[in-house]
């Protein structure tokens, strides 16, 4: 077969080139865009990361593509329904990381919960004063984990050891898991009635674009913080602002929030008129980062040493059972 990898880095190319010998292989930095599809028109297969926007452009200039492996466990980044009309195959990496994003978003609920962020910052100012960094215990408080899917279990099997109470919301309930974690599951307004932490884990579709709007942060206790590491759009960001200044959430940890992706190349927006809405939207992430009651990572709660192996690891094997006429992973 011959498989395009993008937005690889070196160390990843040297992995895949050992693993996938007898293969043709093509390597790049960049993402897979209108730009650079042309080069790989007669390719059967690409693997990309969740930067590379596989829509109904690109599949048109790649027409012998079969099979799509994207590197990452969210897919909103794919047409899927034009690749499934195409008969194209799209494989994800479902879990290799659970533990490592919901590692992360504990960091991210500590750092706002003993203002490590503001304190890092001060010893830079030479200010070892300790006024404003009083924190709060996690211990006895509340956590609302909406998704109890493979990372959002995980974040309650730490919430437990950190002696929280855990209220879940999902569309599917595991009631025996709830039994056996010592967790109860409850309406989305009653969650965010209760919870002294709120922390997004389900996948961005339809049905969770904006989950968290203007409506929904009226419901929720205040005071209370939000996370998200799921992806930006599940939270409005004009709403999240608003829930900032009117004091409803006291701080948001964000490891994704809308327009990241274009965030990284601001500069080029500006001479391009077209590009209005996704100014506006970026002017909404300039304010909100500027906050200092939000902590924010640049979407690296999956980028851990030992994620990034085991990604590597499911997609190979991606691609073994896709060229053996027994796809796994298919989304
Ligand atoms: P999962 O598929 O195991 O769990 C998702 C859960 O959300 C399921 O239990 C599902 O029933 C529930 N759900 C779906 N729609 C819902 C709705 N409308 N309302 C309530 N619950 C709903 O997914 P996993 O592995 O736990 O990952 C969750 C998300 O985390 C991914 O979709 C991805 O977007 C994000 N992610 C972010 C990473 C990062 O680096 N920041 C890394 C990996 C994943």
């Amino acid at each position: 077969m011959k498989i395009a990898f993008f937005e690889v880095e070196d160390w990843e190319e040297e992995y895949l080139k050992k693993k996938l010998n007898g293969h043709v292989l093509k390597f790049s930095n960049e993402k897979l865009s209108l730009e650079n599809a042309p080069q790989i028109k007669d390719f059967d297969a690409v693997s990309v990361f969740i930067y590379s926007k596989i829509d109904e452009q690109i599949i048109r200039e790649i027409p012998n593509l079969k099979l799509i492996t994207t590197r990452s466990t969210g897919f909103d980044h794919i047409d899927i329904e034009k690749c499934k009309k195409q008969g194209i195959t799209i494989c994800n990496v479902p879990s290799y990381g659970e533990n490592t994003v919901a590692e992360h978003t504990f960091a991210l609920i500590l750092s706002l919960s003993r203002h490590m962020c503001k304190a890092c910052i001060r010893r830079f100012e030479q200010d070892f004063s300790i006024e404003g960094l009083e924190g709060f215990d996690l211990k006895g408080k509340t956590i609302g984990v909406i998704g109890t899917g493979q990372i959002g279990l995980h974040v309650i099997r730490i919430a437990k050891g950190f002696g929280m109470n855990v209220v879940a919301y999902d569309v599917r309930q595991n009631k025996l898991l709830s039994e056996v974690l010592g967790f109860e599951y409850a309406t989305l307004e009653d969650l965010l009635a209760r919870s002294d932490v709120i922390t997004l884990h389900v996948p961005y579709m339809k049905a969770t674009h904006h989950l968290m709007n203007k409506d929904t942060f009226k419901l929720v206790k205040r005071g209370a913080i939000l996370i998200n590491t799921a992806r930006g759009s599940i939270v409005d960001t004009e709403a999240l602002i608003e829930a900032l200044d009117n004091k409803i959430l006291a701080g948001a940890g964000l490891d994704v929030f809308e327009g990241e992706e274009v965030i990284k190349e601001e500069k080029q927006l500006l001479y391009d008129p077209k590009n209005l809405e996704v100014l506006n939207n970026l002017v909404k992430d300039h304010i909100l980062l500027s906050k200092d009651n939000v902590v924010f990572t640049p979407h690296i709660a999956f980028y851990s040493k030992e994620a990034l192996e085991r990604i590597l690891e499911t997609t190979v094997e991606n691609v073994v059972a896709f060229v053996s006429g027994k796809p796994q992973n298919v989304v």
